[in-house]
């Protein structure tokens, strides 16, 4: 019902800062589970490809600077969304907008679009980072594999965003214990910033924690894979943060999709497998 009444480019300001925040869902609204190694923006429908153009082209608006401020800084705290940072007409417009002022919310996002930027963050946090042995080679040079760097790709689009998205049942996220200094010493990740960014060497460190609770040997019983589901039987002891997801969930099949490709990436880094826990 809401996607027949979204709006595009509108003339009343207070129906653009009404219908802004639903974007971030619209944009991405019926889309199948992401898939590491292909492209996921094709819209399901005739329909929601017209309805997400209306949600774009209302996005577009708000980020002009004739916008009142209260939702331009809306606008531009959304751009790191990872399906708005896709969508190159967003990318012009960030662009346009730098090219005048100053915006930290608009560079990130675009930085983490620009492939060749990208790859030079990767590598220097590669070279920074002790628990990245597995991605140098013997004199410390980053030696990253398209395996890798596909996985990667996936894990900074789809799970650290699903790992920081507050579940509906108590508004609680992965990372609002475990990105906690101090709350979970058994797994310490690091939080975005409040535009649900994270520098390079933040998300390396986070998917190299991560990756270090992927049993390679038998990877269904992965702590990633059982904790977030509270298992408790004779031999599991469930999750002290509770039940997080039912297995058919789509937050727990793109976590499921990243863990069951690591030995495909492990692979290809060279590594012998059973390293995980
Ligand atoms: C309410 C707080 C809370 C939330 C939310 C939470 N956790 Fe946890 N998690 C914990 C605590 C506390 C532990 C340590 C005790 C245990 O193992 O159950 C833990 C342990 C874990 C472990 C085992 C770490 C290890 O190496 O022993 C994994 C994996 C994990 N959580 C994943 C997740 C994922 C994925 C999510 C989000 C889908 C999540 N957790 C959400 C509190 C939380």
């Amino acid at each position: 019902m809401l996607l027949r009444f979204i709006p595009g480019a509108t003339k009343n300001p207070l129906t653009s800062h009404f219908w802004l925040p639903s974007v971030a869902w619209v944009i991405s609204y019926g889309d199948g589970i992401p898939e590491i190694d292909s492209a996921n923006n094709k819209p399901s429908s005739p329909e929601i490809a017209a309805v997400r153009l209306r949600a774009i082209e209302l996005y577009l608006q708000t980020l002009r600077p004739d916008t009142p401020v209260m939702s331009r800084s809306i606008a531009l705290r959304m751009a790191n969304i990872t399906a708005i940072r896709q969508n190159p007409a967003v990318q012009a417009a960030l662009r346009k907008l730098l090219e005048t002022e100053k915006n930290e919310a608009a560079r990130n996002a675009l930085r983490s679009v620009d492939p060749q930027a990208w790859m030079s963050d990767l590598q220097d946090a590669v070279k920074n980072e002790p628990l990245a042995a597995s991605l140098k080679d013997a004199q410390g040079k980053p030696q990253l594999t398209p395996q890798f760097l596909s996985d990667f790709r996936y894990f900074s689009d789809y799970v650290a965003p699903e790992l920081n998205r507050p579940q509906r049942m108590d508004e609680m996220s992965c990372m609002k214990c475990h990105g906690v200094a101090g709350r979970v010493p058994s797994m310490e990740l690091t939080a975005p910033n409040g535009d649900g960014y994270w520098s390079m060497p933040k998300m390396l460190k986070n998917y190299l924690t991560l990756q270090q609770r992927v049993n390679l040997a038998e990877i269904e019983t992965s702590k990633l894979l059982r904790k977030p589901l509270n298992v408790q039987t004779g031999k599991e002891d469930g999750h002290q943060g509770g039940r997080r997801y039912l297995p058919a969930e789509r937050g727990y099949q793109i976590i499921r999709r990243w863990v069951l490709d690591q030995p495909r990436v492990m692979q290809s880094l060279g590594a012998s497998a059973g390293s995980g826990r």
